[in-house]
């Protein structure tokens, strides 16, 4: 079986946000999907903020780089606004433009930083950052780089 690499299993982490914050618009309402999604984002933003971007802005990336700092800062205050505990409109209001900036943001970490990875994140880096994706937490008071005070 083919070993799924970093850049894949991101973007599967994508994909399955995504489909966290469908469920809540477009179902049911339940909360708890959308609430695992906004727990997986942040702990995404994370894990690109403190093991990768550093290595891809060392790899003179870093314009791409930079940008993808300021829309994590941008996301990180609607996911704020969501846990938040807003009413039921409201929070439909927030996924929307949650699911807008993630559309053009994980496009762009997809087509331009990921294809990047293998290159600058070596085994057996990329194999503990894959570990992380399965079971791994986010420091309880981490705050993206954009949205620290
Ligand atoms: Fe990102
Ligand atoms: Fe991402």
């Amino acid at each position: 079986m083919e070993i799924e690499s970093l850049a894949m299993a991101l973007e599967r982490e994508h994909r399955e946000i995504d489909a966290g914050i469908e469920a809540f618009t477009a179902g049911g309402r339940d909360r708890e999907p959308l609430a695992r999604a906004v727990r997986a984002l942040r702990r995404h933003i994370y894990l690109e903020e403190e093991f990768l971007f550093p290595a891809l802005h060392a790899a003179g990336l870093m314009a791409p780089v930079l940008v993808m700092l300021r829309e994590h800062g941008e996301m990180w205050a609607t996911l704020d606004a969501l846990d938040g505990e807003p009413e039921a409109d409201a929070a439909i209001v927030l996924c929307r433009r949650l699911t807008v900036q993630l559309l053009h943001h994980n496009l762009k970490e997809e087509k331009i930083l990921y294809p990047e990875l293998d290159r600058v994140v070596p085994e057996p880096q990329g194999e503990r950052l894959r570990a992380f994706l399965e079971s791994g937490e986010m420091p309880a008071e981490w705050v993206c780089v954009r949205a620290r005070k």
